[in-house]
């Protein structure tokens, strides 16, 4: 339940034991679990003063006390995060959906599923924000914080600034090469269905220099969400009129690769090189998803529809060379 991959026919504690050590510092840690998802949540702290991350779904801090996971309220070294009532197997998503961008090759913080003593699932990552051994902190701060723009309503996060102003800050502030893998972020949070990908759900550390911090709150989304929603959290272009070529001209609601050329190239990066490293990212997204999907905890109807939806955005995806349909003749006299 950390790394997706078999385990031996003996031992089913369900985890690796180099898997635990990864995750949890430990390889006999006490992972003694409340009954069902009802009494974890009854067990929750309440938002306690100290309880610095925020966010829209339910989640919690945890550490490890006396070699024993606890429920903690500050201090924590891992985030909790049991799925939504109302969206069952978010957990599942979450965690496969991590999983796979690990073995894609992105930075990503280890993490895993606990199994509550009634076998609900709920996700668990360790904070990239402090340091496992010592609870040294590392400040980080959201692209809003990072682009100045202030928090005093709720849906800032999705209309304050596009993907192309956090790319252009990126660059200014950290170069072309962090620009770049934001940009793959978003490339894969399409190919994925990551609906939810807006301007809190990307962090930097500043210290020792400006810089992404690890991959975190990615899965696929669009599987609860209905098809006329917009795909993308964010609008792509500072001039909000403007859409990118494929997704404005051809009004099926996808998105093309070329589209995020569109956006790379406008930003300031270079179109060979963004366009080779979205093709790299393809073909790496279409090998390792199948399976990581499949060895996934998500019941199987879910799996079929994850692979599907990653199926059909990689169709999109890979339409690499969109160009404008060139105005008709009646058209442009
Ligand atoms: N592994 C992590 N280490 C440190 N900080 C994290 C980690 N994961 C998330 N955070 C911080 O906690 C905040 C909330 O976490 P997350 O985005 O996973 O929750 P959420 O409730 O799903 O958010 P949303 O508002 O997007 O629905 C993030 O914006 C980020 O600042
Ligand atoms: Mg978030
Ligand atoms: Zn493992």
């Amino acid at each position: 339940m950390i790394c997706l991959k078999t385990l031996p026919e003996k031992g089913t504690s369900g985890y690796h034991g180099k898997c635990l050590e990864r995750l949890f510092g430990d390889k006999e840690v006490d992972l003694d679990l409340p009954e069902n998802r009802k009494d974890l949540v009854s067990k929750m702290p309440k938002q306690t003063k100290g309880f610095s991350i925020s966010g829209v779904q339910m989640k919690c801090q945890m550490a490890i006390e006396d070699k024993k996971l606890k429920l903690v309220d500050h201090n924590g070294q891992f985030i909790m995060k049991p799925s939504p009532e109302e969206y069952a197997n978010v957990a599942e998503n979450e965690h496969a959906t991590l999983t796979l961008m690990d073995r894609i090759g992105f930075d990503v913080p280890p993490c895993g599923l606990l199994r509550l003593q009634d076998d609900h699932l709920v996700f668990i990552i360790r904070r990239y924000d402090r340091d496992f051994e010592t609870g040294m902190k590392a400040h980080q701060e959201d692209a809003m914080q990072a682009l100045g723009i202030t928090n005093e309503d709720a849906s800032n996060k999705y209309t304050s600034a596009s993907y192309e102003e956090v790319l252009k800050m990126v660059i200014k502030e950290a170069g072309m090469a962090v620009a770049m893998e934001l940009l793959l972020r978003l490339v894969f949070s399409y190919a994925v269905g990551n609906d939810d990908h807006h301007l809190k759900n990307i962090s930097f550390y500043h210290d020792p220099m400006f810089r992404l911090t690890p991959c975190y709150d990615v899965l696929a989304s669009s599987l609860y969400s209905s098809a006329s929603e917009n795909p993308m959290a964010l609008p792509f272009f500072e001039d909000r009129e403007a859409l990118p070529s494929y997704y404005g001209n051809m009004g099926n609601g996808f998105y093309a690769g070329s589209d995020f050329i569109e956006l790379g190239v406008r930003a300031g990066l270079l179109e060979a090189a963004v366009r080779k490293r979205i093709s790299q990212l393809l073909r790496k997204v279409a090998r390792l998803a199948p399976a990581a999907i499949h060895d996934s905890y998500m019941p199987d109807e879910m799996k079929e529809k994850y692979v599907n939806l990653v199926r059909q955005r990689l169709t999109f995806l890979d339409v690499l060379d969109y160009t404008n349909p060139k105005p008709t003749r009646e058209g442009s006299r």
